[in-house]
């Protein structure tokens, strides 16, 4: 029976790569779950080992002597304040970690290596890029784009498989509905202690982001099916190789998504939410990349001079971060905190300007499932389900009641 080793073992999705693993003890008799720190106690199928991953190939090899696994599941990630330095260090991350391996020899056992990518490969954090994104569409690695380390670890991962006679999967996920212990960075955290300000401050519950996103789609991924998805692939001859988009399977959007919020913690929505939009001076707008991804692909699509080539925006209805440091916001939150015995950290710990990205975006964001369900994937996950099952894993963390 083979053993794994996953990289990123506290992050949101490759902790939840562990469980789906350590699952099946009978399958996957040996879990290694590879981090800097150790957040929370495993099945007995999962080993914990310390490894830092910015450390030199030498060094990682010493942590890793006793490590070795058929299939390896790389989900670190370290985020940086500039996309070149994340392009550098998440580069080298992956490239020492492989190295390390053929140090220590336990590369001879690896059959398969599975990469955690995500949406941004389409460069969907620049703007409008072509829907539904296919794994086929180009790549954006002219000048003018900025450097995207996806790039940079899938060609370090290709090469480096060619060299050693390896197979390699890559996953492509986005705006993930997952949670991790000590980890604020996710929708679901923010969105949580929004609602719970609101409540305390007596208001319905608005939308802070754009009124043309709103309306629009998008399509979430929940950090369990991205891990079923994972070991699915991990086995699965025909996966080999290839890339893959990897999302719930139903297509959603905010109109849908925010009177369940609302109603989930007591609320109702604020009926003329956008109203004050344009004068509010709670609200803000910023541009984004000159020209969005799909303005690439203008000329096969027939789409020179169509408006959705022009340069995409993110409104912000209610800029987050300004509300998350009003006077008023603060004091409900720590009123709400005190009452119901929540960390009252998580205020100012909270991903603001993640969530007003990802909801003020003006432009839709839809995958493609379409190759992996051709292969025989047929995971599927409800994008509300998976909400408000993380609102319950928040709320047993004592984030939120
Ligand atoms: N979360 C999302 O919404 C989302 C969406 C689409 C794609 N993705 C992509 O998915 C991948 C994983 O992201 P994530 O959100 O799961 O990340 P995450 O929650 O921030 O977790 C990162 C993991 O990497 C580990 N790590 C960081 N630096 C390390 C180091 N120097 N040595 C060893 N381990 C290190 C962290 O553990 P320690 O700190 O304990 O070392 C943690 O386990 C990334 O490529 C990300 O871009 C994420």
């Amino acid at each position: 029976m083979p053993s794994a080793i996953v990289t990123g073992a506290t992050g949101v999705l490759g902790r939840q790569i562990v469980f789906e693993l350590s699952k099946n003890a009978q399958q996957w008799p040996t879990v290694h779950a590879l981090s800097r720190s150790k957040k929370e106690s495993y099945p007995e199928n999962v080993i914990h080992n310390h490894i830092d991953l910015t450390s030199s190939a030498d060094d990682m090899a010493k942590d890793l002597h006793n490590v070795r696994g058929e299939y390896i599941f790389f989900a670190a990630y370290l985020q940086k304040d500039s996309e070149q330095e994340n392009w550098d260090v998440n580069g080298a991350m992956l490239d020492n970690f492989l190295t390390a391996l053929t140090k220590t020899g336990a590369i001879k056992d690896v059959k398969r290596i599975i990469l955690v990518c995500g949406a941004k490969q389409y460069g969907v954090h620049l703007g409008a890029p072509k829907n539904p994104m296919l794994e086929s569409d180009p790549w954006l690695t002219d000048s003018k784009w900025p450097p995207n380390f996806y790039y940079n670890q899938q060609n370090i991962l290709h090469k480096f498989c060619k060299e050693h006679g390896k197979e390699w999967v890559v996953t492509y996920p986005n705006d993930v509905i997952g949670y991790a212990e000590g980890n604020f960075m996710n929708l679901s955290t923010a969105i949580g202690i929004y609602a719970l300000v609101t409540k305390e401050l007596g208001q319905d519950l608005a939308f802070p982001g754009s009124p043309d996103f709103y309306t629009k789609f998008d399509y979430f991924t929940s950090s369990k099916l991205h891990a079923n998805f994972c070991v699915w692939a991990a086995t699965e001859p025909r996966t080999a190789n290839e890339a893959f988009n990897v999302v719930n399977g139903d297509a959603e959007s905010w109109q849908n998504l925010w009177p369940r919020v609302a109603s989930h913690f007591g609320l109702r929505v604020k009926p003329d939410q956008f109203a004050n939009v344009e004068k509010g001076s709670e609200s803000s707008e910023m541009k984004l990349a000159e020209q969005p991804p799909i303005a690439e692909q203008a000329q096969n699509l027939g789409l020179v001079g169509h408006p959705v080539t022009s340069q995409s925006k993110v409104v912000q209805s209610i800029d987050l971060i300004k509300w998350s440091q009003r006077d008023d916001v603060k004091k409900a939150w720590t009123s709400v905190a005190d009452k119901m015995g929540l960390q009252k950290e998580a205020l100012e710990k909270a991903t603001w300007g993640f969530l007003g990205f990802v909801l003020g975006r003006n432009y839709d964001v839809v995958l493609s499932m379409s190759k992996a369900r051709k292969m025989g994937y047929t995971g599927y996950a409800d994008t509300w389900e998976s909400l408000e099952q993380v609102f319950g894993e928040l709320s047993a963390a004592k984030i939120l009641p």
